[in-house]
């Protein structure tokens, strides 16, 4: 079988890492495209002459025309500007339009038949321009959020509980914004609800104040690491997050993964893109699973997937 292969739309710091991911993981072929001059011959040729010592056989190559993503079975999107410490997602709005535009005619034209990853924010906004854009069915574009927002949801309960991170299942519904909705009930450690472990150890009260407290630290987790690096966003987690998407798609696992899909009437949503759990498989954005909400999280969901609205709203 011919290997397969990834595009990558936008070689800064996500772009990187997703280009080193790719090959580590021997995913496929790998073509990081950039409008930049230099910067995806650079980093993949640095890539590449990492392969003697990793160990992989893919090609990793830069590339600025769009000619060479022909062929691609996924495309992953992170062409576009990052936050700098005190903006939200929604203040990049406007110049992220513009890119996702002249992205999403490329894809069209070249990769009519890939399955597109964005990840360019504010999320929700630019994966429905993408669609928009290129026409594609709209299980074949999807947005990476939900599984780094549920990541660190769970990196923060493992952390509290002095677990294995690989036992903590969290999930997050909603936009990839403020609003988003980690769902504490659904959320378990071994398959234990994660308030009866806390309340073990510290007694429902202050269970419930920790609880909160990790809710919005994952609300904000992405404005920690901004404020942090000062000159833009987290782009390991952000990168390992599609890769399981993109992994997933390729390998047809139909791993149900928290991911910004367009809904149909699922969880009283229609014609939105939103974060919600997702079959991912041979056929992209394959199911969406629903589950039952109780009225406090049903209003949080409602107050999210209406942030979400009003920002695409604003789209020309
Ligand atoms: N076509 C292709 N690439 C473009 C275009 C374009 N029209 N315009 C800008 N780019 C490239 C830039 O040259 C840069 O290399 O997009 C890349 C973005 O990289 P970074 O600035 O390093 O940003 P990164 O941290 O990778 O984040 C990218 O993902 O999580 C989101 O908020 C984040 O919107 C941002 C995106």
């Amino acid at each position: 079988m011919a290997r397969r292969k990834i595009a990558l739309i936008g070689g800064g710091q996500i772009g990187g890492v997703l280009a080193q991911l790719c090959a580590l993981r021997e995913l496929g072929d790998v073509v990081l495209f950039d409008i930049v001059e230099g910067l995806p011959q650079g980093k993949t040729l640095d890539i590449a002459e990492a392969a003697p010592v990793d160990g992989f056989d893919v090609q990793v190559k830069g590339t600025n025309s769009y000619a060479d993503i022909a062929g691609a079975d996924v495309v992953i999107v992170t062409a576009g500007l990052p936050r700098k410490p005190g903006m939200s997602r929604d203040d990049l709005i406007s110049v992220n339009s513009k890119i996702m535009t002249s992205v999403a005619e490329g894809i069209k034209q070249h990769a009519p038949n890939a399955f597109v990853i964005v990840i360019s924010n504010p999320l929700d906004a630019m994966v429905t321009l993408c669609q928009r854009i290129t026409g594609f069915p709209h299980n074949r574009v999807v947005g990476q959020a939900g599984v780094l927002d549920s990541a660190r949801f769970a990196a923060f309960i493992a952390w509290e509980l002095g677990v294995s991170v690989k036992d903590v299942s969290a999930v997050t519904l909603g936009g990839h914004g403020d609003d988003m909705v980690p769902l504490v009930r659904y959320t378990s450690v071994c398959g234990i609800p994660v308030m009866e472990l806390l309340e073990q150890k510290y007694g429902a009260a202050k269970a419930a104040e920790v609880m909160a407290a990790m809710v919005k630290r994952t609300r904000g987790a992405g404005g920690e690491v901004v404020a942090l690096l000062k000159t833009g966003s987290a782009f390991y987690s952000p990168a390992s997050s599609a890769i399981a998407m993109a992994e997933s798609f390729l390998k047809d696992s139909k791993r149900v993964l928290p991911t910004c899909a367009f809904l149909k009437g699922e969880f009283g949503v229609d014609g939105l893109y939103v974060g919600v759990p997702v079959v991912i498989g041979a056929g992209g954005a394959e199911r969406v699973l629903q589950l039952k909400l109780n009225a406090e999280e049903q209003a949080m969901m409602d107050k999210s997937v209406k942030a979400v609205k009003d920002l695409v709203a604003t789209l020309k």
